[in-house]
């Protein structure tokens, strides 16, 4: 499973990016607001730093000037994937920005019936909101696996994109449910490779090998 963070914050990008285990990017409006930097430059930073996809997403919800905005954002980087809502006018604008050549990854999918959508429509991923569905007591893990389950019945190649991922475990489930990419906070990610056993045992090792030379 390729790890993408979600986040516009350059600091943590870098910090994953150094750790070797960064395949890319996932912002949304939310994200890049909270650092308070001009949206195309701050796409543009976030693109230097890691070669892999970078998830922009246009602010219209009209489908002519999603088209406009989604052609604005992939000036900025060659890995910009442009980001579209999963509604009407999005759905339209997927499929002019696909024939136009852009990879783009389409947003806000609560059901696997708009995964399949977007799927038909030539998406180059999709984006499962996991967590949210968890917040309101759904169990968003059975979106990914009915998603996992509808692209592979038709061997569609959207990329299967679990995000609002809130903690390691579901980092693991995801990847047990087969999605290609999981985005998650940096909070999360750089949880994955610890346990408390690893430190009390790296102590205990430690410990041991200091009594042996006095
Ligand atoms: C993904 O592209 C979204 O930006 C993100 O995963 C949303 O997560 P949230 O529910 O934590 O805001």
């Amino acid at each position: 499973m390729k790890f993408f963070v979600d986040t516009a914050n350059v600091d943590q990008i870098k910090a994953a990016h150094d750790m070797g285990l960064l395949d890319g990017v996932t912002t949304n409006p939310s994200l890049v607001a909270k650092e308070g930097k001009e949206f195309k430059s701050l796409i543009g930073e976030i693109c230097g730093i890691t070669s892999g996809p970078v998830s922009a997403e246009v602010l219209s919800t009209e489908c002519g000037a999603m088209v406009e905005e989604a052609k604005e954002l992939i000036k900025i980087a060659p890995n910009v994937t442009v980001k579209l809502p999963i509604i009407t006018e999005g759905i339209k604008a997927l499929k002019i920005c696909v024939a136009e050549g852009m990879d783009v990854n389409m947003t806000l999918c609560f059901q696997p019936i708009q995964a399949l959508i977007v799927a038909k429509v030539g998406a180059a991923c999709c984006s499962p909101f996991l967590g949210r569905l968890d917040d309101i007591g759904e169990d968003g893990m059975e979106l990914v696996r009915d998603i996992r389950e509808i692209y592979d019945n038709y061997g569609f190649t959207t990329q299967l994109l679990a995000a609002s991922l809130r903690h390691p475990n579901h980092v693991l489930e995801a990847a047990l449910a087969g999605a290609d990419i999981g985005t998650m906070p940096y909070s999360v990610f750089e949880k994955l490779w610890k346990h408390p056993l690893t430190d009390i045992g790296l102590k205990r090792f430690l410990a041991d090998w200091k009594k042996t030379q006095k």
